[in-house]
Formats: C-alpha cells, structure tokens, sequence
C-alpha cells in the first residue's frame, strides 16, 4: 500500500524546526510543475520569489516585479505544491508607501494566490506592516541583509560588515521576531552575522549566502539547477546542468527534424 502523504507544513511546525538539530530546505519556486516537483521531493517551504523577474520574466532585477505578476505566479505554485508551505513575496512598491497598501497587498496574495504567508525585505522599517498582518492571521516572514529591492541603494553586496552595519542587522532581525514574524531570511551576509542573529533571535533563519550556521537554507532553483547563465555567484552550489540539457535536447530535436528522422514511425498516427 502506499504512504499516506505526510501533514501539511505549518507556521507552527516551522517554528518548532528553530530546536531542530538539522537544517531545513526552502526553494523558490514560480510555476505549478516545478512546485509539484519540489513539494514531492519533501522541500517543505516554496517560496514564490519576486526573484521571478529575473529568474523568469527577462528583467534584470526584482525592481519592476508588480503584484499582478506575483499573484500569477503564485497562484500557479499554490497549484501545484501539495503540502508544502507557500510563501508570496510583497513585490517592491506594493508596501513601501503606507501599511495600509502593503496589508491589502498581502491579503491579496493569500486570499485571491492562495499563498501560505507572505515575505517583504527590511526590519524595522516593515515591523509595523509585519505586526498588523500578524495580528490579521497573515504569517509574515522576515528578510534581511542584501536585500535585492534595494539594489540601486546597495547593490548586491555583502552587507553586515563591520560592528556598526551588524548591530544594525541584529537589531532589525529582533525587531521583526517582537513584531511576530515566524522566521527570517539572512541574505548576503558574514557567516560570523548569519550565527550571530541566528544565536539572538528565538524564530528559525533561513540563510542565502550567510554561511553554515543559519536554521534553514534556501537558494533559487534556477540557480540550483543550474538553469541560469554564466558563473553561479559564490554562495550558490549547482546540482545540475540543466541549462547544458536543455541545450543539447533541443539542438538534437532540430538535428533530427532537418534530417527527417523525426517523426520516426513510432511517432506517427497510421
Ligand atoms: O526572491 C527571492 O528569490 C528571495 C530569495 C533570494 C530569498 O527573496
């Protein structure tokens, strides 16, 4: 007989992942067969990234992602991705002027993309949107460090460097755990940062590019794959080549139909 298909992930039981000794895997995921893929292969967290605009859409970075786009997307992972926690990312622009934009934004994304929880980057700048969806019944997860909505400020530099620019972090990171998010992600940090928060706040840290010690790991499954072009940045390991599969796959199928050996006989319908 076959296993019964394990509990859906919950806020709570990532929560209580804070007191586990292994680490727990989060991938972004924009589309329902490759949510379906990753839920079945027990990734609990999918995250519906705005890293879709460069990832997907062709822009070149996160900047123009819109809510329209993210509700698509999310919708199509909410879809496909049985049991797994899903979590929308608040596009930039849809909650920087006022909370009460950024509140209807989210409740967007869960009731009208059928998302889990959403996602929105900075810390004490957000802490009050993040209390008022918490208390609304929306989980909120943090995001800190580089954070890539604010890439014509920052760039997409290492950040935390130095005491001053790391207590910063720190205290943001414990700002949004007082106001009631239920993990945060460390992005583009100091592996000695990324243990530092990960050791001062009392939710599960979800590190990309933060070094060893954070309670969970997340990485775009384009860059995992191996999909995206030219030299993965340092902090991405690719497991496959999927970009040189693709490649050859195709060129084999052009190979074939310009020497008229597809479609083959088994290919035809008598
Ligand atoms: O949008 C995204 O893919 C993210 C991850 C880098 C955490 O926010």
């Amino acid at each position: 007989m076959p296993s019964p298909p394990p509990p859906p992930v919950t806020v709570a039981r990532v929560r209580s992942w804070k007191h586990e000794p292994a680490p727990f895997a989060m991938l972004t995921a924009y589309d329902a067969t490759t949510a379906a893929i990753l839920a079945e292969a027990g990734i609990p967290l999918l995250l519906v990234g705005d890293s879709v605009g460069d990832n997907v859409l062709g822009h070149a970075t996160t900047v123009p992602v819109t809510l329209e786009d993210m509700l698509h997307h999310t919708r199509a992972v909410a879809r496909g991705a049985a049991g797994s926690l899903v979590i929308a990312d608040l596009p930039f622009g849809s909650y920087q002027v006022d909370v009460d934009e950024g509140m209807r934004a989210a409740l967007r994304l869960v009731k009208e993309g059928g998302a889990h929880a959403v996602k929105a980057e900075g810390g004490t700048r957000v802490s009050e949107l993040a209390r008022r969806l918490v208390e609304a019944g929306v989980p909120f997860m943090g995001h800190l460090g580089l954070t890539p909505q604010s890439v014509h400020e920052m760039g997409y530099r290492v950040q935390g460097r130095g005491p001053e620019a790391a207590e910063g972090i720190l205290a943001d990171a414990q700002a949004l755990e007082a106001a009631g998010a239920f993990a945060i992600v460390l992005e583009g940090v100091p592996a000695s940062l990324g243990k530092a928060v990960t050791d001062a706040v009392g939710v599960p840290t979800i590190g990309i590019g933060a070094g060893a010690d954070t309670d969970g790991q997340v990485l775009v499954v384009h860059d995992l794959l191996g999909l995206s072009p030219g030299p993965p940045p340092r902090f991405v390991k690719a497991y496959a080549d999927l970009r040189g599969v693709i490649t050859d796959a195709v060129r084999a199928f052009a190979d074939d139909v310009a020497a008229g050996a597809f479609p083959a006989p088994e290919q035809r319908y008598e």
